[in-house]
């Protein structure tokens, strides 16, 4: 169960004459985003997969559970921050016994990729690469250098078993590489860009293989589409801040296993919104580490951002006698104590609490921030679906490498 309340802490700097005004314009936005893109697929949260199709990824995820020590992801940006968002926050911090899953592709440290080929040399290991384009250099390069590791050590049938990719279904030099192998292979939507991949196979396979129900993250995903009443009020309140000049948006959480699930909510912040001079800066700030630095700030400093704090009512039984108190609680009253110390200053913080982490509502958060990310381009007439500034660095970056 998830709850909303966009409303204690901006009261005083958002009334309801605006709230309406924005409402309206998020209206004309859903209707032209509906207008333009009724067969998206990652909208349709509830037919995206035939029952055939889930049963497949399911079975496949059990091979690798079976056959598997380490599972390496190897992808860059939306190919793989998705998933490792839900993984982290879903599975347990510490475990000895579970399959381990890691991953390659999104960085260029060759000592980061030495270090994993070491490790995972006397491991049985199985990769999942993750690539729309089939051709990100980072990407690239880290599937090079596990295949040749795994090369040196596995027939070419075992090979085949040991690799799984992710792409295009008709171009790319992956595909290529997929054929050539003969190994098995999941098609990346077309029409979905890969942020927007999480709840297709891209990103719901790896998400299976960490052993997490995603029938419920689907579920979850589905009732989020239909709740517009909580994402029209979020993108309404987004735009009131927008207007009044503030420039940055300050994502909180106050359990650290939701920080990775942060990173992809400033990814789809970021690429979706932040274009042509225009946009909000998605800032994830995981608490209550940060409120000894980032916080003061917050609070006090050049008032440009406002906030959105995910607050989890239930994580775990962790009690302290001393203050007779659950962590819990302690850590939902410090979410709260901010807020209102940063409502004083004439900060505004909207608050979205979740009953517990689990997959329902994880499935839930993941829809409703690709929601809201594509709409509110839309209300500021950018195209929600390209990244023209990452395409022309990408490109900048080879002409210098000569590849
Ligand atoms: O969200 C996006 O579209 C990007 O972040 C891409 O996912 C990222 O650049 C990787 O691209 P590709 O999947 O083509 O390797």
């Amino acid at each position: 169960m998830i709850k909303f309340d966009f409303e204690k802490y901006y009261e005083g700097e958002v009334d309801k004459e605006t709230f309406i005004a924005y409402s309206n314009s998020v209206d004309r936005a859903r209707s032209a985003f509906l207008r333009e893109n009724n067969s998206n697929d990652w909208y349709q949260f509830d037919q995206l997969f035939t029952e055939t199709e889930l049963q497949e990824i399911e079975r496949t995820a059990e091979y690798v559970r079976q056959n598997a020590d380490v599972f390496v992801v190897i992808g860059a940006g939306g190919s793989y921050l998705g998933a490792k968002g839900m993984i982290d926050a879903l599975t347990p911090y510490f475990s000895k016994n579970d399959l381990e899953i890691l991953y390659a592709g999104n960085s260029l440290s060759g000592e980061y990729l030495s270090s994993l080929i070491e490790y995972i040399q006397d491991k049985e290991v199985i990769l999942n690469v993750i690539s729309k384009s089939g051709n990100t250099l980072e990407t690239r390069i880290a599937f090079q250098a596990l295949y040749k590791s795994l090369r040196s050590r596995y027939s070419d049938e075992e090979i085949q078993r040991r690799i799984i990719i992710t792409t295009d279904s008709e171009n790319g030099e992956l595909l290529e590489i997929a054929k050539r192998l003969g190994c098995k292979r999941f098609s990346f939507p077309s029409n979905v860009g890969g942020r927007f991949s999480t709840l297709t196979v891209v990103g719901l396979f790896p998400i299976c293989v960490a052993g997490i129900d995603i029938r419920s993250v689907l579920d979850g995903a589905s009732c989020a589409k239909e709740n517009k009443r909580e994402y029209y009020k979020y993108l309404a309140v987004r735009e009131a801040m927008y207007a009044k000049g503030k420039r940055v948006e300050v994502f909180n959480v106050y359990e650290p296993k939701l920080g990775s699930f942060l990173e992809w909510v400033e990814q789809i912040f970021a690429e979706t919104q932040g274009k042509y001079n225009k946009g909000i800066l998605p800032v994830p700030m995981v608490n209550t580490k940060k409120l000894h630095s980032l916080g003061q700030f917050l609070q006090e400093g050049t008032p440009i951002a406002f906030e959105t704090s995910i607050d989890i009512e239930k994580n775990s039984d962790f009690y302290i006698e001393r203050y007779n108190h659950y962590m819990d609680t302690m850590n939902s009253i410090a979410l709260k104590s901010v807020a209102k110390a940063h409502h004083e200053q004439k900060r505004c913080t909207g608050i979205i609490t979740l009953d517990e982490i689990n997959p329902y509502n994880m499935g839930y958060l993941y829809a409703f921030f690709s929601i809201t990310s594509a709409l509110g381009a839309y209300m500021q007439g950018n195209n929600y679906a390209d990244q023209p500034g990452v395409n022309k660095y990408k490109e900048i970056m080879k002409q210098q490498l000569n590849i």
